[in-house]
């Protein structure tokens, strides 16, 4: 008989398709990026992220509303810090009044269920556009640690849910889970960027914020001392595993596309839960190669969202997170 198995069978229409689907994607996988500027009445277009926005407090409040309609339950804060304001200690970082503990009051105001997660790092509030504190051209990782974890309380305090360390300094989610448990904070969690690769994938992310290295003598012009080397695969399961024992709640693969393998990996590693951020690079090429009439936008979204919760990833932050859900739910 030939041929002995007819797999076809199971592709033959759509009804039978969906039926035996393996992965689908829903809003409940999807972690949505906020950006934050200070001011009123703006709704400012990223131009390397085209149809994604910079929001002041005011209209932050709509767009958290709709999401929340669409069944987008979670966010992640970033902010765009005034030039003045940065310096080379994240000195605003700790400012009880500053944009992020003021946005995470806005969000939990306007929607008290919303899952409110925040960026930890210093690069927006950098002078130099790094993760940490420079001195004698090096970025300094145990003073970056303390910031890290000051400004991971001040983010509790004014009520986040979650802090989401992305800098990659050694030791930090220990030091963060520690000064969160001796304030009292034990239920605010740790969701790590912890595997999260020296990627040229964040650009159009660093024109968001303008938090781009600076070109200057004595200030290190990319972040390869920190974030992993691309090349490196058991680096990454090393890294995860640290940071769930040193107490983080959820862990993260960043970027996504390229790195799919790794996600795998961590997946079939560990018992917490694996987020996958698919980066402000990934989101602009999908929206170029769109825009030139070369690829069929929603369908490359959609198929990349699903590969991305295929290869493991049981968070999906994404640009595109609005975009998927308006098209699911037709
Ligand atoms: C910085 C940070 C970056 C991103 C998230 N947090 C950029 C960087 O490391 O330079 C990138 C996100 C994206 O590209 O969408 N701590």
């Amino acid at each position: 008989m030939f041929p002995l198995r007819r797999n076809r069978r199971l592709r033959s229409n759509e009804a039978i398709r969906s039926l035996v689907r393996e992965t689908i994607i829903s809003p409940n996988d999807f972690l949505v990026p906020l950006f934050v500027v200070e001011g009123k009445g703006i709704k400012e277009e990223i131009t390397s992220m085209p149809n994604y926005y910079r929001y002041s407090l005011d209209l932050l409040q709509n767009e958290v509303k709709e999401l929340w309609k669409l069944g987008l339950k979670s966010v992640l804060l970033f902010v765009k810090v005034p030039d003045n304001l940065k310096d080379n200690k994240g000195t605003e970082a700790l400012n009880p009044n500053g944009l992020m503990q003021r946005a995470i009051k806005t969000v939990k105001n306007t929607c008290p269920d919303m899952l409110v997660m925040t960026d930890v790092a210093l690069d927006p509030y950098s002078a130099y556009g790094h993760d940490g504190i420079i001195e004698n051209g090096q970025v300094l990782n145990d003073e970056t640690a303390k910031v890290l974890s000051d400004m991971s309380l001040s983010h509790a305090q004014a009520g986040a849910n979650f802090v989401a360390p992305s800098d990659m300094m050694d030791g930090r989610i220990l030091s963060i889970r520690e000064a969160l448990e001796q304030s009292g904070f034990k239920n605010t969690g740790i969701m790590s960027y912890s595997a999260k690769y020296a990627s040229a994938f964040y650009g159009p992310f660093r024109d968001a914020l303008d938090s781009a290295p600076v070109d200057m003598v004595d200030v290190p012009k990319d972040k390869k001392t920190y974030q992993m080397d691309y090349g490196n695969r058991i680096e990454a399961i090393r890294e995860t595993l640290m940071d769930i024992d040193e107490g983080a709640d959820i862990v993260m693969v960043k970027p996504g596309l390229c790195y799919l393998d790794i996600v795998r990996d961590i997946k079939n590693e560990v018992d917490v839960p694996v987020a996958v951020y698919q980066v402000s690079g990934e989101y602009a090429m999908i929206k170029a190669a769109a825009e030139k009439g070369w690829l069929d936008h929603n369908a490359v979204m959609l198929e990349q969202t699903t590969a991305i919760k295929r290869a493991g990833a049981d968070i999906i932050a994404s640009y595109f997170a609005k975009d998927v859900v308006t098209l699911l739910n037709g």
